[in-house]
């Protein structure tokens, strides 16, 4: 038997394997970017992902030499158990989660990612350690595994941090912490990470180093991540999400897997971009999302909330938004984080149909960063099977609202805030949905509360403005049943 031979041709199928996984998760990417494509994304995404493992498996498990064809595959209970153990556990988290935790678990998933990098980087460089000299291990597969140690450690913690800040833990505070010197700390951490590194690159002999800088990696991503206020989390979240692409880019760097780069370095890129739209949508830089310290005492720059709103508040009631709606011709939705919290879509699309059987023309503004996470609001739209092409963006909603009769902001706050527009405010330049320009803006909040930026919005207290204060859900249900009623 020509074993060479067979050798090679398992190589090659193995190759063409990961090729086909690699091709899932591109175009499964690509589907991603639109509402309507989003599902089957994700269910590509999950098969290239069944397909890699498979791969692995064949890769590890069928061993191909001179004169010896055999299937082993060591400790293969282990990873069968982990692998399942990891399914259900996904599984349960996917189906428990509520659509305004999401970026809580995306977060603990980013950073079990990192730690599962650096952890899979470290073990094959100490098996590496064990079997070769360390004289002949080569520089690229070492610059990767440092890579993957202080990537995929500060993507661990600085990821647990998020999470922590997002899901309101007492022992992490929500405001950024700051402190004298903390920039200086924090290059000076960074310094000092990266000279373990060449240590680590002249003294290849000892896996201690690795681990110091990981160590360091982590107190890192922690320093890193507290000194970021809640406001900002879905953006070092989704920068967290590149981060750990990085790494496990890294680690297929070490480990010579071709489909860890494809993937990673797609989860790399993506994420990158994705952060820098939501920095643009907020109209900040970067460095400002990562050092500007926002979402700490903004409330305290600009007017106050008390002489805003002192004695320039219109409440309204439902009976009355369904009377202003009966005469109204063009009415847009907008709805922000509170309509998720609520769960208000369901009403929010059973008055849209009453609407548009009665002629009104019917629009919804959705706002780029409304709610918690990207593409929050149409996900939520869409699973009340609003069409696609009532769903407007920034650009092609904002010409229309001089001319719509009827504004319902629905729980959003930020994306409609005004003061956006004055050089002053904390929000100075962020796009936002122009509501005000509207015949009339109907806004149902609960509250004259701030909201995730933490600042007053004078559009509560405009002329044309009426507030219908309530919960989300119970408003519009009303909402509903006074326009039926008509
Ligand atoms: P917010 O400005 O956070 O306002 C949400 C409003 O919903 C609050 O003012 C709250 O007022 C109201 N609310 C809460 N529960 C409610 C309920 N049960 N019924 C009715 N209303 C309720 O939301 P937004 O306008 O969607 O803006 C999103 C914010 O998140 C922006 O600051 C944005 O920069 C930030 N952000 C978002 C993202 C992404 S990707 N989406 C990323 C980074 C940052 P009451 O308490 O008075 O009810």
């Amino acid at each position: 038997m020509d074993y060479q031979a067979l050798f090679d041709a398992k190589e090659v199928v193995v190759g063409l394997l990961y090729l086909i996984s690699a091709i899932f998760f591109v175009v499964g990417i690509k589907n991603l970017s639109k509402p309507k494509t989003a599902p089957r994304g994700n269910m590509l995404g999950a098969a290239g992902m069944f397909i890699a493992f498979v791969t692995a498996f064949l890769d590890f498990g069928i061993h191909i030499g001179p004169g010896v064809i055999e299937v082993t595959f060591d400790y293969w209970y282990i990873l069968v158990a982990a692998i399942g153990l990891g399914a259900v556990i996904g599984v349960w988290s996917a189906l428990g989660v509520k659509m305004t935790g999401m970026p809580q678990m995306v977060a603990i998933f980013n950073g079990f990612g990192g730690g599962a990098s650096l952890l899979v980087a470290g073990v094959f460089y100490q098996f590496e350690l064990e079997t070769t000299s360390a004289s002949e291990l080569a520089i690229p597969m070492l610059v990767a595994t440092v890579l993957s140690g202080l990537i995929g450690a500060v993507t661990f913690s600085g990821s647990l941090i998020a999470y922590g800040k997002l899901q309101g833990l007492k022992i992490i505070p929500g405001k950024p912490v700051s402190y004298k010197g903390d920039l200086a700390v924090k290059l000076i951490l960074l310094v000092a990470a990266l000279t373990l590194g060449i240590i680590m690159l002249l003294n290849p002999g000892m896996i201690g180093w690795y681990w110091f800088i990981v160590a360091a990696g982590i107190i890192l991503g922690v320093l890193l991540v507290i000194g970021i206020g809640g406001a900002d989390m879905p953006v070092v979240i989704s920068l967290l999400n590149s981060y750990s692409g990085l790494a496990a880019a890294a680690t297929g760097f070490v480990l010579g897997n071709i489909v860890l780069i494809i993937a990673g370095s797609l989860v790399g890129a993506s994420g990158l971009i994705l952060t820098m739209i939501m920095c643009k949508a907020m109209n900040r830089s970067l460095v400002n999302v990562l050092f500007g310290g926002f979402g700490g005492d903004s409330a305290s720059s600009g007017e106050s909330a008390d002489s805003m709103y002192e004695g320039k508040i219109t409440q309204t009631s439902s009976e009355e938004v369904a009377m202003v709606l009966e005469s109204a011709r063009r009415v847009v939705f907008v709805p922000g984080y509170g309509m998720a919290v609520a769960r208000a879509a369901t009403p929010v699309r059973q008055l849209s149909e009453a609407l548009e059987k009665a002629g009104v023309e019917v629009a919804f503004g959705i706002h780029p960063v409304a709610g918690r996470m990207p593409g929050h609001m149409n996900v939520l739209l869409a699973e009340e099977s609003i069409p696609y092409d009532k769903l407007l963006d920034l650009d092609s909603v904002n010409p229309t609202f001089k001319q719509t009769d009827v504004v319902i902001v629905i729980g959003a706050n930020d994306v409609v805030n005004p003061s956006a527009r004055d050089e002053h405010s904390p929000i100075s330049g962020m796009p936002i949905l122009d509501v005000d320009q509207a015949q009339t803006c109907v806004v149902i909040k609960r509250s004259l509360s701030p909201g995730f930026a933490g600042i007053p919005n004078p559009l509560f207290a405009k002329d044309n403005t009426l507030m219908l204060f309530g919960d989300g859900k119970k408003m519009m249900e009303e909402l509903v049943k006074e326009y039926k009623e008509l």
